[in-house]
């Protein structure tokens, strides 16, 4: 793993955009793998300022998101799609067709999970996949004791998931407890992985993945087994502050 250590959010964001921008400028056609939570927002801020001022275009970008709350609708404020139709993809040139998220609101998630695992395998898998990380390791929505065979399945949120994420919503009772997420086989197919971890809260998450052994009780640490993982820590997620 390569650890890449910035001051704070704001550096993180940058560097990560700076990352990201450079291999589109290699492989316009890249296949972008996304995540969502408050971790990405500075990141993909950064993208959409660097589009505007220097036209760094995703015309031939094909993305693929890590997950979706399973009942959230699209025009739902809390789904993910939602999330990234107003951070990123309405303010970039991306063609909304190859804008990839799982359906949460379908009468048959098993299927549609099914149907998201054969779309990345069809598009012969993600190129660079962005990560951000759950306290308690969880990698897209993979919580602890997930299977590292795990493809594409649904997960029961854990309460302290639920109760981490209730911040966006208006009341904590509308969190949903269940998700779709591309599981941890999905994300280690990728060919290049991007992890960013920033803040006090995290820093006993970005211990473990350090320090810890490999183990399904904390999902991040299957990242020590991939070959070609970056990790952007900040200062305060690195204990430094
Ligand atoms: C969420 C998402 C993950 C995200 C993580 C951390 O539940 N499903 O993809 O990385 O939790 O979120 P945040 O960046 O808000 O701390």
């Amino acid at each position: 793993m390569n650890i890449v250590k910035v001051k704070d959010y704001d550096e993180m964001s940058k560097k990560a955009a700076a990352f990201i921008i450079e291999k589109i400028h290699r492989n316009p056609n890249l296949n972008l793998g996304l995540a969502t939570g408050g971790t990405p927002v500075g990141l993909y801020n950064y993208l959409v300022k660097d589009h505007q001022k220097n036209g760094t275009s995703y015309k031939h970008v094909t993305s693929f998101n890590l997950d979706e709350y399973i009942g959230l609708s699209s025009e739902n404020p809390n789904s993910y799609r939602y999330f990234m139709d107003k951070h990123l993809f309405n303010q970039i040139d991306i063609p909304k067709s190859h804008t990839h998220v799982p359906l949460g609101d379908t009468d048959d998630p098993k299927q549609q999970c099914q149907e998201y695992e054969n779309l990345l395998t069809e598009h012969g898998g993600v190129d660079l996949q962005i990560l951000g990380i759950g306290s308690n390791g969880h990698i897209g929505f993979n919580e602890p004791g997930t299977s590292f065979q795990s493809t594409t399945h649904i997960i029961e949120l854990t309460p302290s998931t639920r109760e981490a994420n209730a911040r966006f919503f208006d009341d904590p009772n509308e969190v949903p407890t269940h998700a779709i997420t591309m599981g941890i086989a999905s994300i280690m197919r990728s060919k290049e992985i991007l992890l960013l971890i920033s803040g006090k809260s995290k820093k006993e998450a970005l211990t473990q993945l350090l320090q810890g052994e490999l183990s399904e009780n904390f999902p991040a640490s299957v990242l020590q087994a991939h070959p070609s993982v970056t990790v952007i820590a900040d200062d305060e997620a690195l204990g430094k502050s």
